[in-house]
């Protein structure tokens, strides 16, 4: 493997990891990850909002397929941007078996935001999946190996089949995934394959590096499953806790809630840290381990280091809208982030059943009026499952989509309750609110973990804001 960093800068949401906060990390030597998530649709916003400093048009401009890059720009860039309020123009959803179109613009949404992460220096860079998102995974990482992507991380899921797949678009081989389909069991199997040679007119004449795969995971009996039966190597891994900002795994057994509503964890869901040293593997400890004090104790329990996340999240290079992470600093400031209520772990926020954890701040979806004003509607799909019916066809189901259309399509209503549109909420975090047909403008949901509480540290005497550069050197203890 290439040089092990200390720290992993989490890959975080839609766009708040994004290639910005990435290079900043790389830049001062440690992993800048960027998130791989729904990067089709930042791409789109970023050119419909007239693409300032020319950025994606620059990465595009080193695209292996200049056809496809071209196709891009004349679908989608908008010279000065749309006006304020006008609705942006979508990718299309995510499917099992994708079109060539949609295939094209992940692969090269992957490429932009990895070879704007890793522009001009020779830091390393990686990027962040969710297992959950099968349709759009493949697709993209394709896409971050054409652009030289150093590591690959995922979680949320059982990445299995992953590192065979790094394997296969080394040499540009077509490569497929099996679909988890929800529901009762069938017979069906359904697989989604990407093939390069098929989606690019041209691709490049050589071998493409092979990036080093992370699985993110909260149990050594995963860990060792990994190690075991990966269609290909595994070369690490973050072990993620439950205090870790974004979607945590759910408690061991059947789900128990406090008073306030939070799952009830307990040492069962603690992953063994001995079984894990044992499986002989580079692993990072994540989950509140920010502080100079979590890293040094994360090197003594015998990890490389830490993966942090929460702190990043809230620093100038974040993709964070600006008025959101400054009304969130300022709460900070004005000691309104109090431990144990500025975080809440939402056991049904996310269409995904698993507990997301919510920042609580007046004005996004944490209030529920805000998110009551919300019409549901299901437009961008990154979270559908998959089912197959009982005539064979495939159905996609979100439990946060209009509820109706749920049920008609064999979902349960109780999982619809109090869910939230994430793929929506996700992209106003960053600044790319859609404005819905009936004008409806999509509100933010922030996610952050327990360790917001402790964000002052990086903020000097006088000071508003912070860099990346400030969170490194605070926690190398420089
Ligand atoms: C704003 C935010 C968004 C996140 N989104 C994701 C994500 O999309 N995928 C993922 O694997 N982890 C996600 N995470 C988890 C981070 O990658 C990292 O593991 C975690 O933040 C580490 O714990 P900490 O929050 O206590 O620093 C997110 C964390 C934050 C704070």
């Amino acid at each position: 493997m290439m040089s092990t960093p200390l720290i992993i800068q989490g890959g975080m949401g839609v766009g708040v990891s994004d290639w910005r906060l990435a290079r900043a990390v790389s830049l001062e030597g440690e992993l800048g990850v960027v998130s791989g998530t729904a990067l089709n649709s930042v791409m789109v916003r970023r050119l419909q909002n007239g693409d300032p400093g020319g950025h994606v048009q620059r990465a595009l401009s080193h695209f292996v397929d200049s056809t496809v890059a071209s196709e891009i720009l004349a679908t989608y860039y908008v010279e000065g941007g749309i006006p304020t309020g006008a609705r942006f123009k979508r990718s299309p959803v995510p499917s099992v078996s994708p079109t060539r179109t949609l295939q094209r613009l992940n692969i090269a949404a992957g490429f932009v935001e990895v070879w704007l992460a890793k522009e001009g220096h020779n830091g390393i860079v990686g990027i962040n999946f969710l297992e959950k998102l099968q349709t759009s995974n493949l697709a993209a990482t394709y896409g971050a190996m054409l652009a030289g992507v150093d590591y690959m991380l995922m979680g949320a899921g059982v990445p299995r089949e992953i590192p065979g797949v790094l394997d296969r678009f080394v040499e540009h081989e077509d490569a497929s995934i099996r679909i988890a389909v929800s529901g009762t069991p069938g017979t069906t199997e359904v697989f989604t394959t990407v093939s390069p040679r098929e989606a690019l007119n041209t691709i490049p004449k050589s071998s493409l590096k092979r990036p080093a795969f992370l699985a993110i995971i909260s149990s050594s009996t995963l860990a060792s499953h990994l190690v075991k039966k990966s269609t290909g190597s595994v070369e690490g891994f973050v072990i993620e806790g439950v205090l870790a900002g974004g979607h945590n795994a759910p408690p061991r057994g059947p789900m128990k809630l406090t008073d306030r509503g939070e799952p009830i964890y307990s040492h069962k869901d603690e992953a063994d840290l001995a079984e894990i040293r044992a499986l002989g593997l580079p692993f990072w400890l994540a989950g509140s381990y920010g502080s100079p004090e979590k890293l040094v104790q994360a090197i003594e329990l015998g990890a490389s280091g830490i993966q942090v996340g929460t702190a990043f999240a809230f620093c100038e290079e974040s993709g964070v809208a600006p008025k959101l992470r400054e009304a969130v600093i300022d709460r900070i400031l004005h000691g309104d982030i109090v431990e144990g209520e500025a975080v809440f772990t939402d056991p049904h926020a996310s269409p995904t059943g698993f507990p997301f954890k919510v920042v609580q701040l007046p004005g996004t979806q944490s209030e529920r009026s805000v998110y009551e004003e919300r019409p549901r509607k299901c437009d961008l799909g990154y979270l559908r499952q998959v089912a197959v019916r009982d005539d064979g066809a495939i159905v996609y189901l979100c439990a946060s989509e209009p509820v109706e259309d749920y049920v008609r399509k064999g979902g349960k209503i109780e999982d619809t309750v109090d869910r939230k549109c994430l793929c929506n909420a996700l992209l106003s975090n960053v600044g790319l609110a859609q404005t819905q047909e009936d004008g409806y403008v999509e509100q933010p949901l922030l996610t952050a973990g327990d360790d917001l509480v402790h964000v002052g540290q990086f903020l000097r005497p006088g000071q508003t804001s912070y860099r990346a550069r400030d969170v490194l050197a605070h926690l190398k203890g420089q």
